[in-house]
């Protein structure tokens, strides 16, 4: 019978990958807890109106990218194509906004995009939203915050980041009709795509990929001359922290993010390793989203991470400074079938007073032989050998697996003696 394939975009997590999420994902969410942010966790589907109403009538993600559908009820529902809107009607929805609130949340994404390397229909975010800050502040801390995690993780000069502000809606307003009636003039040299932009959302030509088009943004009206002092005075404010706390900041003025929400403030770090899709994080402040959305004003600000690109750029750097906690501490080998039981009162044992410990016990009834070539396969530092002596005099032999170093012990009374010289360290 032919196999049933999973959807096209989406794409499974297969063991060999998923120690290396779950070590991606404990260390932002350790660097989170250490600024001071709780999780929140959203549904996967909401209401399709929370997404035109905020994401953006004209934008690429509500226009074509969105998984909408019927319920039994007849009411549009879509699976969510990012967290921010889900966000902000939860912390609306349960009263959370008394208070000044920074949450963080990971999950996956749906987007029906065209599949390519780090191009995914069901992707993986870890996002955050902060509400309630108005100043400049937070616009650093979370920079500094995503800094961290790049260092922690052993890419951070791998990745670049580059800042813009977009004004409020005022200015955005002043500067798209510049744009527009400057890029008008030039329509035969515009992209088929950029000419169908000037009417629903001119700002996104500003990062068109085609190079005619970018050459003639060259001589197009620039957004800083539109910006009020407010905004001019906010990105400066924030450069000046960045730097001095040691942030490369690259201003980019044609960065202008794919979502409508956003105001003032926006960035994104990329990176070269990636190919085209080299944005492995993006976000921004949308002090008027929450109001928007129902909710009494509230200035906010968030940014969200790929993790599959982020995955990519890893492994593009060998992973150099992730620790693989998944190969076992110790393997578990019988002589034969019938030690089995001993094996697992010996494995429990060993559980019980050493948590961080791990044992494989192997469950096969397989060669001595082969056993051994499982356990240096895992990575298992020792292997414990149980042979007929061991289980007559209810002791085990522990092998060093590098050096071949062997102890035996009475496990029975001895098990202490036996931990003592087992190097539980990395
Ligand atoms: P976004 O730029 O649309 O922003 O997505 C954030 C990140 O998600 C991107 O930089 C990229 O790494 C990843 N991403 C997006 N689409 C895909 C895809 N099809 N396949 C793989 N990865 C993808 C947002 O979603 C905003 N909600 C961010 C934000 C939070 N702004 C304020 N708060």
């Amino acid at each position: 019978m032919k196999a049933i394939q999973a959807v096209r975009g989406m794409r499974d997590i297969t063991p060999e990958e998923s120690g290396r999420w779950a070590i991606i994902e404990q260390s932002i969410a350790n660097i989170f807890s250490r600024y001071g942010y709780r999780e929140i966790r959203m549904p996967l589907v909401e209401t399709t109106a929370l997404f035109h109403r905020s994401i953006g009538e004209v934008t690429d993600i509500v226009e074509k990218e969105m998984y909408t559908f019927p319920d039994r009820n007849d009411e549009s529902l879509a699976l969510r194509p990012e967290g921010t809107a889900g966000c902000v009607r939860a912390v609306i929805e349960n009263g959370l906004l008394n208070v000044p609130q920074k949450l963080w949340y990971c999950g996956p994404m749906f987007r029906y995009e065209k599949p390519q390397k780090g191009r995914h229909r069901q992707f993986h975010q870890v996002g955050a939203e902060v509400f309630g800050y108005a100043d400049v502040n937070v616009e650093a801390e979370m920079i500094l915050l995503n800094q961290r995690f790049w260092n922690d993780l052993g890419v951070l000069d791998n990745v670049n980041l580059e800042l813009n502000n977009i004004g409020d809606s005022e200015a955005r307003a002043h500067f798209k009709q510049a744009l527009v009636s400057y890029l008008s003039a030039h329509t035969a040299s515009l992209d088929a795509d950029s000419v169908r932009r000037l009417e629903s959302n001119p700002l996104r030509i500003l990062d068109s990929k085609n190079n005619g088009t970018q050459s003639l943004l060259n001589d197009a009206p620039k957004m800083v001359d539109y910006l009020s002092t407010g905004s001019v005075e906010r990105l400066e404010k924030l450069t000046s922290i960045l730097q001095k706390q040691g942030v490369k900041v690259k201003h980019n003025q044609r960065l202008v993010r794919g979502l409508d929400y956003y105001n003032d403030t926006v960035f994104e770090w990329v990176s070269d390793d990636l190919g085209a899709q080299g944005t492995v994080c993006g976000g921004g402040r949308y002090d008027k989203l929450v109001e928007q959305l129902g909710g009494k004003p509230t200035p906010a600000i968030g940014f969200a991470m790929g993790l599959e690109r982020l995955y990519l750029l890893l492994e593009a750097n060998q992973f150099k400074s992730l620790h693989d906690h998944h190969r076992p501490d110790a393997y578990i080998i019988v002589a034969a079938p019938n030690y089995q039981e001993y094996a697992f009162q010996l494995s429990e044992k060993i559980r019980n007073a050493l948590p961080d410990f791990a044992v494989m016990q192997n469950l096969a009834a397989t060669s001595m032989k082969s056993q051994f070539k499982k356990a240096d396969k895992s990575g298992a530092k020792y292997a414990l050998v149980i042979g007929e002596d061991e289980v007559a005099n209810q002791t085990v032999s522990l092998k060093h697996l590098q050096t071949g170093e062997q102890f035996s012990f009475g496990t029975a009374d001895d098990l202490a003696s036996l931990f003592k010289h087992l190097d539980t360290s990395d």
